[in-house]
């Protein structure tokens, strides 16, 4: 039996503790981050925007959301201009994100994309797909997890704002705005990125032309 095991039920009770200095400690990495990239203009950074509490690779991504969880890197709100200047982030994802935004706010966000990426830099972008949800209805699937990628936090009775979907658009209408705006050779790719439901969610990619 090993150590932890055996003192196990004396530790349990101070288990909050653990989670606390962790997320201090979390929360301290992130504020250190954010001021070193900030030093260099952000120069070269990549983005993961609304990473929240379940951020994508944290070693090579800066992770934004506009609350500050200890995970958080960089706190801004993105429907209003990121406090970002043009053309020195390199890489974007964004996963679940783009659903908790009303579609004035999404066409902000993808033109925010723009202009921050460099040249050359290709953004993901992962989000419900309304057709395969559509589908889901037609085939009589399971309700629950249909509501939840229709409507967000959909249980509970307390659920924020910020926590709701509002908006969402088909893989090709995602590719076609993303065209519009200026990026080329948008396309949907495998959703191969390990988290969320692949049969309900989508994931296409562009890239800034050179
Ligand atoms: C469903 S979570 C997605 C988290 C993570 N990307 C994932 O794939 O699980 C959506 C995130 O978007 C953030 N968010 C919603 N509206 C936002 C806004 N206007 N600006 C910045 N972040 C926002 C929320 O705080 C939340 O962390």
């Amino acid at each position: 039996m090993k150590l932890i095991d055996k003192y196990y039920r004396y530790i349990r009770p101070f288990r909050f503790l653990y989670g606390g200095v962790k997320d201090t400690v979390s929360h301290a990495q992130s504020s250190k981050r954010a001021e070193e990239w900030k030093a260099k203009g952000y120069q070269g950074a990549k983005l993961d925007v609304c990473g929240g509490r379940n951020p994508f690779n944290r070693n090579e991504f800066l992770n934004v959301d506009v609350v500050d969880f200890p995970q958080v890197d960089l706190v801004f709100d993105v429907t209003k201009r990121f406090p970002i200047p043009d053309k020195v982030i390199v890489e974007i994802i964004s996963l679940a994100t783009l659903e908790h935004l009303r579609a004035p706010h999404v066409d902000h966000v993808l033109h925010e994309f723009y202009r921050v990426m460099a040249p050359g830099s290709r953004v993901r972008i992962s989000t419900p797909d309304i057709e395969a949800i559509a589908q889901g209805v037609i085939d009589g699937d399971d309700l629950g997890i249909l509501n939840q990628h229709l409507f967000g936090k959909f249980k509970s009775d307390d659920t924020e704002d910020l926590d709701l979907h509002k908006s969402m658009f088909p893989a090709e209408t995602m590719c076609q705005m993303l065209e519009d705006i200026g990026f080329e050779n948008a396309k949907r790719i495998p959703m191969d990125i390990g988290m969320h439901d692949a049969n309900y969610n989508y994931l296409v990619e562009a890239y800034k032309p050179v």
